[in-house]
């Protein structure tokens, strides 16, 4: 797989950014704390797809299998493909001004499908989360995917 680092040293709780990665868009979301304690709250009844999607941690797709942080900090980054796991639009939810959808995470416009901050889907037809792809953090403030 081609690599590529992306400096992640602007990005403030809240914010997100998209790069380009092999072709595809990838986001990258820093967490609030608000959002963190409201979606650890949630029954994970509500979830359409209970797999981590993250090939790095397999297992439940819960907190600790969809976030990332630096080795020596906080862990409250998601990075997930921007693909809808539907038919492949690109969701909105990255840009400052988008609909992030009824659960504040993403919203894919083409058929109506709602991600959470942590890129999993919880209402319309995208039947799996948003996959984390492969990466790791080579310095407190770079990621190198792939
Ligand atoms: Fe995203 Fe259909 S492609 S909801």
């Amino acid at each position: 797989l081609a690599t590529k680092e992306v400096s992640i040293a602007g990005i403030e709780p809240g914010q997100a950014v998209k790069v380009v990665w092999q072709g595809k868009p990838v986001f990258i979301r820093r967490l609030t704390e608000r959002e963190i304690t409201a979606t650890e709250e949630e029954p994970t009844s509500i979830l359409k797809d209970t797999d981590s999607r993250n090939p790095d941690k397999p297992g439940a797709a819960d907190f600790d299998t969809r976030v990332t942080g630096p080795e020596s900090g906080a862990k409250d980054f998601v990075v997930v493909l921007g693909v809808c796991t539907h038919l492949g639009c690109i969701p909105l939810g990255t840009e400052q001004g988008e609909t992030k959808g009824d659960y504040g995470g993403w919203f894919c416009p083409c058929h109506g499908s709602h991600y959470d901050p942590f890129g999993r889907i919880i209402k319309g037809p995208a039947p799996e989360n948003l996959p984390v792809p492969p990466l790791q953090f080579v310095s407190d403030t770079t990621i190198r995917l792939g």
